[in-house]
């Protein structure tokens, strides 16, 4: 079968490659040409482990192909899936203008039945909006059927997750368009993959649910990671003890500097504004979100109440992305906190092992020194932070910080050292949730 994935970003390539390691023909199509051409020398304009190997093999075997005209491509597929983004409208609506370019130009293009999937996550209603686009510019008797299918992979396991997901969520109105769609994830039944098959409204807001969900997981940790410095308890201990209840589950209960990326944040703000649209207030995600702001912030005070004054300090910043194993910053706590540092006078030197092109597309040369290792950016500093959690970060040689550094503290915002050790070691260290008097009783 001959697929065209719109939108070559981190779900489109992904989903593209990986579709063709299920033995399909997939053009990927992005109006980048920078990203096309850079995908044709074979080089991957973004950080994602295991993504490589998985397009190098695809392209070997003829099975992947690239491109910047959808019409070509589309003419040869019977499925064309939509992956471009929907970012933020900045009034916490979503912008669904690529959307709309795509739905348009396949109402232009298609002059045969043909089967459109969303992947790009888009708010409830947006499906059926895609059908009377394409419907309204098509000739009557071309049949174009719309299904949503919502992608749930994580930047940094993408294409295990692609490969291996938890469910497959599949909503249409047309028989035919699932049975073809059912027909592409067939390797994922042999691996008894769960498949929800259900209406278009329902898959759209699957999607929106479940981040919700776990944004909210994140922060309810927070705050009580927030509590637990201020009643002398122990958040890790905590935060175990309720996962191992089965009902609760251990996931998504880590505390650390608020949830960033380039999902959760939009997605939760596009279902508390779809709550306010239909008069239905969805009270938790808004307070998921306002709790979610303070806690970025809140690194900061905790920055600035072991180092002293910000003004003028250098404070090293290990890691920028969102999170570890992807070079994405987008909404990146790493952002809020190198601004406020910056605002209040700090001066910043960062590091992270694949996020600083990314990074300095917001934060300039001028504005932040890169440096190349982190121990050329603690070099000196009054301050190291570690913003994310890359594993090269938990095996640093601490006597080597300590000793280039200007005062040895270290705030650690994804707490990956033992408190204990750290005060051995002799530096001035804190974490999110365990205060050290909580660490003392056990
Ligand atoms: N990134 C994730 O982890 C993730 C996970 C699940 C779902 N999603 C959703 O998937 C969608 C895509 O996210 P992403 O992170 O891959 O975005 P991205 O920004 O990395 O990629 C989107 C791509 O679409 C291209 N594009 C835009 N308009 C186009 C057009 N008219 N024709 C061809 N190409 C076009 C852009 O050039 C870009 O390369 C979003 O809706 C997002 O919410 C993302």
């Amino acid at each position: 079968m001959h697929i065209t994935v719109i939108g070559t970003g981190y779900v489109g390539l992904v989903a593209g490659a990986g579709l063709a390691d299920f033995g399909m023909h997939v053009i990927c199509i992005d109006k980048d040409e920078s990203k096309i051409e850079a995908l044709e020398q074979g080089e991957i304009p973004f950080y994602e482990p295991g993504l490589k190997e998985l397009v190098e093999r695809n392209v070997k075997n003829g099975r992947l192909t690239f491109g910047t005209e959808l019409a070509p491509a589309v003419k040869q597929s019977l499925v064309i899936f939509i992956a471009v983004g929907t970012p933020s409208d900045g009034q916490g609506g979503v912008d669904l203008t690529f959307v709309k370019a795509v739905a348009e130009e396949l109402a232009e293009t298609v002059d045969e039945y043909k089967v459109v999937v969303t992947k790009s996550t888009v708010p409830v209603g947006t499906n059926r909006w895609i059908q009377e686009i394409i419907n309204k510019n098509t000739p009557a008797e071309i049949n174009v059927d719309v299904v949503s299918n919502p992608e749930f992979l994580r930047e940094g396991a993408a294409v295990e997750d692609f490969m291996r997901p938890n469910r497959v969520v599949l909503g249409s109105e047309s028989q035919q368009a699932l049975a073809i769609v059912k027909d592409i994830y067939r390797p994922l039944y042999l691996i008894e993959t769960p498949f929800v098959v259900t209406g278009l409204e329902t898959a759209e807001m699957i999607k929106y649910a479940s981040n919700a969900f776990l944004a909210t997981k994140i922060s309810f940790i927070n705050e009580i990671a927030n509590l637990c410095e201020a009643v002398g308890a122990d958040v890790h201990q905590v935060a175990k003890a309720m996962g191992l209840d089965r009902r609760i589950g251990p996931k998504f209960l880590h505390p650390g500097p608020g949830f960033g990326g380039s999902c959760f944040p939009k997605d939760t703000e596009a279902l508390a504004r779809l709550g306010r649209d239909y008069d239905s207030p969805m009270q938790i995600v808004e307070t998921v979100i306002s709790v979610n702001e303070a806690q970025k912030m809140r690194m900061v005070d905790k920055i600035e109440s072991l180092a002293g004054d910000l003004k003028s300090k250098r404070i090293a910043i290990l890691g920028l992305s969102f999170k570890p194993n992807t070079s994405d910053v987008r909404e990146s706590p790493a952002i809020t906190i190198v601004g406020e540092l910056l605002a209040r006078g700090a001066h910043v030197a960062a590091y992270d092992p694949a996020a600083e092109d990314e990074f300095k597309r917001i934060f300039s040369t001028e504005q932040i020194d890169y440096r190349p290792n982190a121990y050329e950016a603690a070099e000196g500093s009054d301050a190291v932070v570690v913003v994310t959690e890359w594993n090269e970060f938990r095996n640093l040689d601490l006597g080597r910080i300590k000793q280039s550094v200007k005062q040895p503290v270290l705030i650690d915002l994804r707490n990956i050292y033992d408190p204990r050790r750290m005060k051995e070691l002799g530096f001035d260290y804190t974490s999110v949730g365990r205060p050290l008097s909580a660490l003392k009783q056990c």
